[in-house]
This record gives structure tokens, C-alpha cells and sequence, in this order.
């Protein structure tokens, strides 16, 4: 097990406060959101690929966050083993938590929610933080919120960017998604565009594994094309049908395969950091392209990565280029908020408390009495349902409860989302 990170301690709640979960305070007109004073205190669970983790988070201040990486684990194997990484969620899940506590200097007594992802990722590593989640609700009567592991992707800017407030565009980029998604609100979500086949991060990877340089892909490339010639190797843009803001890489990794074959029947040496810098740049051409798109439709002004990939300093200096030219904001989260972390689930699972809870000011004494599980069967006209289904490209981020569900446990309405969108959640899932 290696590299375990942690953000560091900041104020701590105080006693008085713990005795209530917050009431609303002010309203934003910009964003139709109340704030809650004092926001509760999250913590938040993350296992759904190889990362475990968890953070308290209160609001958008991240208070603790630990990582607990199996990278060293799985590079053996060159890549993730979900068998493997369902065990490590297992061996490491209670360890971390208690991790997150320590470095909080907090117990749960302090903490007034639980948050955890609840998918897409794999189902096994999913499950270990899902089970921890609910045994941890159970067991302290304490509410629970699933939250949309892409969804907490794109709340992770949050952090450490106290004025960005939706409407935005949200670039997300990682090992199982790309997507360009309207945030519209902190709850509303529209995908416009996503990828048909591999995601970037897996092209990342997979390329990485054809020229040699093992896993994980996406940094190592990263790092060996900033040594090599973008324009080396003429590799095709693959943009789809004209208008289109899909995405399409598999075709891109095919190419460099075909590309080392041809090379190495010729006998001619591979420089890797070439291939890794004209692959770097088709992929990187083309997101400019439709990130460039997305602006020119939508008209917004301020544009957001999300995601692993998004810790890529290519993407990153090219969005920045196009952020200028267009005049307009341009947020990145720091790579730990870009990788897999729990600090994004407490977030996102913060703007999902306010729009069940907060809805109105006279709702708050019902806010505040929503402190346990059971109280989370409200009737389905308590709730907010600003997140709920569309026909396409919305998704449903934690899982709304819809009026025919109030009977069903709690915990399982909250978890795997009654109402939710499949066709959308297919969609992200791609
Ligand atoms: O978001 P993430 O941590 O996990 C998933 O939800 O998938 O993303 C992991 C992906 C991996 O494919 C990894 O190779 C890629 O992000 N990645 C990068 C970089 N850092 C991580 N890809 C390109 N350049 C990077 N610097
Ligand atoms: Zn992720």
C-alpha cells in the first residue's frame, strides 16, 4: 500500500454546533441556492476503482482527506485487477477512515452526514465503500447520500475556488469517462457530448502499454512527450460527424498501434517520446476543438476540468491558450482533486443536502429534523426534485427519491437512486 496524502487540519467544529445540522441562511440568486449555516459535516467515502478514500469535508473546506493508492499493487499486473482491488478496499476501508478522523482531530460525533459513491466504477471496489457507508449510517443513525462518481469529478473545482458558481462547462476527462457536460446548477447536470468508445485516460493508458512505459499510462506519457516531437507522427484527428461534440479515441490507439508494427517491420527504432507527444497532440487537438464548440454554442463563459486527465499539462496549458483567445474563466482543480478522492464526494454530496433540504425557508425546521435515516423517508413532496430524470443527457446525481419509492429502505432510495436516468446514466458511463 502506498502513498498515502493528506490535507491538512483546518478549524474544527465546535460542540455547540454539532447540536444542530444547519439552517438556512442566505439564499443566492445567481445560482437558486440557499447556503446553510453552519454547513453540515460530511464524511465521505470514495472506493470505486483503486484509490481508497475518505474525507470530512463541511461545505466546499475540505477538513481531512486521505488516499490510500494500490498503484504499487496493480502495476505488476499493468493494469487495475478488480478482484485485487475489492480486497485492498476491504483490508484498508476502516483504517482510512479512522486516518481521516485522526487528521481532522474529529470523531463521529462531529460528523452530521455520510457520503459515498455509489457508481459508476467497479462494482466489487464500489461495494466495499458502499457496504462501509451503510453499516456506518446503520450503525450511528446517521443519513446517507449516494453520490455520481462523475459527479463528484466536476464538484471537485469547488474546493478551492470560493466564487465559481454554475452555470459552467465542465470538461471531465478520466480512466472511464469523457465527457463536455453543462453544469447548469449545483444539481443539474446535461451532457453534450461524451465518448463513443475508450475514454482519454484509457487511450492514455492503453498507448502507454504499447510503447513500454507500463501503468499507470497517463502520467508517464505525460511526462516522456514533453522530450519528444508533437508533429513527429501525422496521427489523425478522429472528430465525427461535423457538430458533433463526441468523442471517439479507440481509432487514435489503433493508429499507434498500426504505426509500431509498420516500425518495427522496417526495422526502424521507436522513439517513444515522439510517439507519446503526437499522440498527446491529436488527443489534445481535438478536445480543444470541441471544448471550443461547446463555448461557441452554449455562449457560457467559464469553463471547468474535471477528472485524472485533467492533471495533464498539455490539456491544460492548450484549454488555457483557448480560454484566452475566447475571453473567458478557466478553473482546474489541483491534481489531488483530480484524481479519485473522497473530498469531491463530501462536496457533492453537500449540494445534494441543500436542494433535499433546503428548499425553501419555511422547509428548514424540516431540514433539520432530517438528521436520521429514517427521517430521510420523507414524504417525495419534501424533497426537491431539481435533479430528477430528462429524456437524455441529465443525470440524476444522487439518486432523487421519486414519489412512489417512500415505502422502500431508506438507505437503498438514497443509495442506488429510485428515479434515476438510466439512459443517461448509460450514457456517462460509455
Ligand atoms: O479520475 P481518475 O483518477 O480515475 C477514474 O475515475 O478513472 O483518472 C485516472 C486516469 C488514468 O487513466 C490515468 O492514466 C489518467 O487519469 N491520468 C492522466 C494523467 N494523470 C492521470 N492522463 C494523462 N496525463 C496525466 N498527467
Ligand atoms: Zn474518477
Amino acid at each position: 500500500m502506498k502513498s498515502i496524502n493528506a490535507v491538512g487540519i483546518k478549524n474544527r467544529k465546535s460542540k455547540q454546533e454539532t447540536s444542530r445540522i444547519g439552517n438556512v441562511s442566505s439564499y443566492d440568486t445567481d445560482t437558486a441556492t440557499y447556503n446553510l449555516n453552519p454547513p453540515p459535516t460530511i464524511l465521505a467515502i470514495e472506493s470505486s476503482c483503486d484509490e481508497t478514500s475518505v474525507s470530512i469535508t463541511r461545505g466546499r473546506e475540505v477538513i481531512s482527506l486521505i488516499i490510500s493508492s494500490q498503484i504499487d499493487i496493480h502495476e505488476q499486473f499493468g493494469g487495475v485487477v478488480p478482484e485485487i482491488a475489492s480486497r485492498h478496499h476491504l483490508e484498508q476501508i476502516n483504517f482510512v477512515v479512522d486516518e481521516a478522523f485522526a487528521k481532522a482531530n474529529m470523531t463521529w460525533d462531529d460528523i452530521d452526514v455520510i457520503a459515498v459513491t455509489k457508481g459508476p466504477g467497479l462494482i466489487g471496489a464500489l461495494l466495499i465503500g458502499i457496504a462501509s457507508a451503510k453499516a456506518y449510517a446503520l450503525a450511528l443513525n446517521k443519513p446517507l447520500i449516494g453520490v455520481h462518481h462523475i459527479v463528484g469529478h466536476m464538484s471537485a473545482v469547488y474546493i478551492e475556488h470560493a466564487d465559481l458558481k454554475p452555470p459552467f462547462i465542465s470538461f471531465v476527462a478520466s480512466g472511464g469517462h469523457t465527457a463536455i457536460a453543462l453544469v447548469k446548477s449545483y444539481t443539474e447536470y446535461e451532457i453534450l457530448g461524451s465518448t463513443r468508445d475508450d475514454a482519454v485516460g484509457e487511450a492514455y493508458d492503453k498507448v502507454a502499454r504499447v510503447i513500454g512505459l507500463g501503468y499507470p499510462g497517463g502520467p508517464k506519457m505525460d511526462k516522456i512527450a514533453k522530450k519528444g516531437n508533437p508533429q513527429a507522427i501525422d496521427f489523425k484527428r478522429i472528430m465525427l460527424e461535423q457538430g458533433s461534440l463526441d468523442f471517439s479515441f479507440s481509432g487514435l490507439k489503433t493508429q499507434v498501434i498500426n504505426h509500431l508494427n509498420q516500425m518495427r517491420q522496417k526495422h526502424i527504432d521507436i522513439v517513444a517520446a515522439d510517439v507519446a507527444a503526437s499522440f498527446q497532440e491529436a488527443v489534445v487537438d481535438v478536445i480543444v476543438a470541441k471544448v471550443k464548440m461547446s463555448i461557441q454554442r452554449t455562449g457560457y463563459n467559464k469553463l471547468a476540468l474535471a477528472g485524472g486527465v485533467a492533471s495533464n499539462s498539455r490539456i491544460r496549458a492548450r484549454l488555457q491558450q483557448l480560454a484566452d483567445e475566447m475571453d473567458i474563466q478557466i478553473f482546474f482543480p489541483s491534481p489531488i482533486y483530480c484524481t479519485d478522492n473522497a473530498a469531491m464526494i463530501g462536496v457533492a454530496a453537500y449540494y445534494d443536502w441543500i436542494s433535499r433540504y433546503a428548499t425553501k425557508p419555511a422547509e428548514t425546521a424540516r431540514y433539520s429534523n432530517a438528521t436520521n435515516i429514517a427521517d430521510m423517508t420523507k414524504p417525495a413532496n419534501a424533497i426537491n426534485t431539481n435533479h430528477q430524470t430528462s429524456p437524455t443527457g441529465k443525470i440524476n446525481p444522487a439518486g432523487a427519491t421519486n414519489p412512489d419509492s417512500t415505502a422502500k429502505s431508506n438507505i437503498e432510495n438514497v443509495i442506488m437512486g429510485d428515479g434515476l436516468d438510466m439512459d443517461a446514466y448509460a450514457r456517462i458511463n460509455l
